[in-house]
């Protein structure tokens, strides 16, 4: 396969820059330093009683742990997409393919996309795709890879920084659109990609209907950073802190708990989390479900699939393990652990209204 578009050449130069900015920024791993968690001395439950699945949309799945969005589209994507579609085949966990609207002007692309489905028949698998894209296409896109539902990526401030960026962010008509036909059918995820959400944000959300929301905050795979190293010419400013963390985005959809009551809602929590221990404090402060991009991107670009499951297998064995230190049986009763906040993320929460 030829790169022959700007739009593969995109793809192919967003997985090279995220690999090298894969380690952990000191900025990224504070983010759960700020929150402890106390652990009993008296935890009172064994392993044998630990049950990890769940269901989600109606499906059963082994943890709520999913490999999030990244690629399609390239050469290099196929190669990936076909490693992680048989992890989180073996595995039965969900998997989002990355935006797909590249198969709008190259249709031809679509193998790319439809890997992840043969290699994972039986798994739940997202469609992804920008909030610009009429419906049609959005249901063509479903259709192709027979996805269980449908990430929308909201992402201005990439397309700010990208090189050949649309700076019109008119999006809530459309997002509307989506919901009264798409929506119908197929759950819709509003997905940040990797800039987090503040409480009014994701309210915003909820007003536009959407239950599900992937809050997905500031990551080492910042993306205004990977656009900028794609720039002839770089950007002025440093933004390093732009955005939102995990952490203070599930602070922010805690503080809307008190207010808005939605029965039905998910919270998707990623951005920043490569280790198990990070994913016990983001369920700890209320996430549903945890996912990781660049983790799942190192793993495929320097193993081969024996390897990714040896190795993933020890990370799910960690978490797994994690529970009953803290008198868990699921994942869901991480939120009953009490938490301390850092003075820093104290400061957040009463200036959120987070009482
Ligand atoms: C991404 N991400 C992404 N998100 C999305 O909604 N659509 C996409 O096409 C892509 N593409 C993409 C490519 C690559 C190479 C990476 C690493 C990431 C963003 C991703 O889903 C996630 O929101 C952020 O990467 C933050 O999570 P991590 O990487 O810190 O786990």
């Amino acid at each position: 396969m030829t790169i022959n578009s700007k739009q593969e050449q995109r793809k192919k130069e967003h997985l090279a820059i995220a690999e090298r900015l894969y380690r952990q920024s000191a900025f990224e791993r504070d983010q759960f330093a700020q929150v402890r968690l106390l652990h009993p001395v008296l935890p009172e439950t064994n392993q044998a009683a630990v049950h990890p699945e769940q269901l989600l949309f109606n499906r059963p799945i082994a943890y709520p742990i999913y490999i999030n969005a990244m690629t399609g589209g390239a050469a290099d994507a196929m190669v990936i997409n076909d490693k992680l579609a048989q992890l989180a085949a073996h595995f039965n966990l969900p998997m989002a393919v990355g935006s797909m609207s590249i198969l709008k002007q190259q249709p031809e692309l679509a193998d790319t996309f439809t890997i992840v489905r043969e290699q994972n028949p039986n798994g739940v698998i997202f469609a992804n795709l920008g909030a610009d894209h009429a419906p049609e296409f959005a249901q063509e896109m479903i259709d192709l890879i027979h996805a269980d539902a449908l990430q929308i990526h909201l992402n201005a401030a990439q397309e700010f920084a990208m090189p050949e960026g649309d700076q019109d962010f008119r999006w809530i008509d459309n997002l509307r659109a989506l919901q009264s036909t798409v929506g119908q059918q197929t759950p819709l995820i509003a997905k940040e990609v990797g800039f987090g959400m503040s409480a009014a944000s994701q309210a915003a959300l909820f007003d536009l209907g959407f239950n599900y929301l992937d809050l997905s905050g500031i990551s080492r795979t910042n993306f205004i950073a990977i656009e900028d190293h794609r720039r002839p010419t770089h950007l002025v400013s440093d933004y390093q802190d732009f955005g939102l963390t995990l952490i203070e985005s599930l602070l922010a959809r805690l503080s809307l708990r008190q207010t808005v009551q939605k029965q039905a809602a998910l919270t998707f929590a990623s951005g920043g989390i490569r280790t198990p221990w990070q994913a016990v404090k983001a369920f700890a402060l209320g996430a549903d479900l945890v996912g990781m991009s660049a983790y799942f991107l190192h793993l495929a670009l320097h193993h081969p699939i024996e390897e990714m499951i040896t190795i993933f297998q020890a990370w799910l064995d960690e978490l797994n393990q994690l529970l009953p230190v803290f008198g868990c049986t699921s994942v869901a009763d991480l939120r009953q652990i009490e938490l301390i906040f850092s003075p820093n993320l104290i400061s957040f929460a009463d200036q959120i209204g987070l009482d």
